[in-house]
């Protein structure tokens, strides 16, 4: 076990390492940036995959009841007409007389503008947060379509495909993993409210009486997932709604929250959407999605529980929870504590210089191991600085070569990023200790 900081971290700090190290920079920086639009780099987008794969692999592949789709992001705008998003996706906004800026109308304390430029706020007025667009040459109301503001409808209207070609029965889930869109009124926090985003969604599709059983069910899940891939425990919390502030097709839901540097926030949320979906959209469409349970020998429209979690979000929680420092000044020493399966990296094959007698070695380790692994190789700079690197995008296991690998035993330095211990293992038993200590490692932090 690892003694760690708690959350003390700065999301300054996070954000300047997260461009440092490539894990995340702005949108179209050289043009000054988009505001509140994000681009993934090298070990960020590995990152990023990590966590959508160890959603899939929790959700779809480990999961006998449950299937993936993979839906557009256009969808006929008929969808949105049904399922409420038209008429209910709203913020109430005033704008300011003065300078024209718009503020959300719940956010404001009185009249005035907070930008303090002397104006005053109108009456509230209803702004819908999908993004509209065109489909075709036609640029007039009858091609009006819209990007997604929610994944989740894509497996609503695709219910019948999907029972009618999986052969799937109720109870059984359609998960799915994509960009969403919401014209957002306050971005902000880095990557934590944005306008495009990533969405893992679940609709869990039950006999209605059995909804809240499993709705119980995934909460529970979600919070375990969150902990079995390294975020401590003391760092989350189960939050359900008020009546007040459920969506709207939603009679209960419940928020898992982490506790990012500037307080709780809301990595995904657990709605039990009832059949109000799928009786939306039979009496829009004509088409009837009810369902013949042949145990039951009845038919019914299945209630839905949806665990509905953000990848990116996710992902800046996993940043947040792994970041550890130790020392002080010059001899400060920043770890990302990853969990192996969330690591960009899991190994770094660093010979000690770049000596010609340690690189065809040092080389050859790494191509055996990155068959296996996702591995780097590094040979710039001293090795004390090649380590630090490594200890801030978070790789597990460290390799080093040396002129006693070539000249004398035959044998490699493996090195823990947590414990710091070093052992001296031969070459031919490396895959055997990278396992070791991978797994040493995601055990403590699976309890974390
Ligand atoms: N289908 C239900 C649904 O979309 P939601 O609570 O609005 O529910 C689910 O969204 C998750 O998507 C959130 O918990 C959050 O992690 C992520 N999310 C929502 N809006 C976001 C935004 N503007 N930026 C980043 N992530 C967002």
């Amino acid at each position: 076990m690892i003694d760690r900081n708690l959350n003390e971290t700065s999301l300054e700090t996070l954000v300047s390492l997260c461009k440092r190290r490539g894990f995340i920079f702005q949108s179209s920086e050289i043009y000054g940036g988009l505001s509140s639009v994000w681009d993934y780099g090298p070990v960020g987008s590995e990152l990023k995959r990590n966590v959508k794969n160890a959603w899939w692999k929790s959700m779809v592949s480990d999961q006998e009841n449950i299937v993936g789709i993979d839906a557009s992001i256009l969808m006929h705008p008929n969808v949105w007409k049904a399922s409420g998003h038209l008429e209910n996706f709203s913020d109430p906004l005033v704008e300011c007389n003065k300078c024209k800026k718009r503020f959300r109308a719940d956010h404001m304390e009185n009249n005035n503008c907070p930008e303090k430029c002397g104006g005053t706020l109108g009456d509230p007025r209803q702004f819908n947060l999908m993004f509209k667009t065109f489909l075709g040459a036609m640029e007039d109301s009858s091609s009006e379509v819209y990007l997604r503001p929610e994944t989740a409808q894509a497996m609503f209207v695709n219910f019948e495909n999907v029972i009618n070609s999986s052969r799937k029965k109720i109870p059984f889930g359609i998960a799915q993993i994509g960009k969403s869109f919401r014209n957002e009124i306050t971005p902000g926090n880095f990557t934590y409210r944005t306008r495009e985003f990533e969405q893992m969604e679940m609709e869990f599709f039950c006999e209605p009486g059995t909804d809240e059983k499993w709705h119980e069910h995934w909460i529970q899940f979600s919070f375990d997932w969150f902990n079995k891939y390294g975020i401590r425990k003391e760092n989350l919390k189960v939050r359900y709604h008020d009546k007040d502030e459920l969506p709207h097709y939603s009679k209960a839901s419940a928020d898992i929250e982490y506790l990012f540097p500037w307080g709780w926030g809301e990595l995904e949320t657990i709605s039990n959407r009832t059949d109000y979906d799928l009786i939306a959209h039979s009496k829009l469409s004509g088409k009837n999605l009810s369902y013949f349970d042949e145990n039951l020998k009845k038919r019914y429209t299945p209630f839905v529980v949806e665990p509905a979690m953000g990848a990116d979000r996710s992902a800046l929680a996993f940043l947040s929870d792994a970041y550890d420092e130790e020392g002080k000044d010059k001899d400060k020493r920043v770890v990302l504590r990853f969990h192996p399966d969330i690591a960009p990296n899991k190994v770094a094959v660093l010979p000690l210089s770049r000596n010609e007698k340690l690189t065809p070695t040092a080389r050859k380790i790494y191509e055996n191991i990155s068959k296996k692994y996702n591995a780097e190789y590094d040979d710039t700079q001293s090795i004390g600085k090649r380590y630090r690197r490594q200890d801030e995008i978070g790789t597990p296991v460290c390799i080093t070569v040396d002129f006693d690998t070539v000249e004398n035993d035959n044998c490699v330095t493996i090195r823990n990023r947590d414990t710091m211990e070093q052992i001296r293992v031969n070459i031919d038993s490396i895959d055997k200790n990278i396992n070791n200590v991978l797994e040493q490692i995601s055990k403590y932090s699976s309890n974390s």
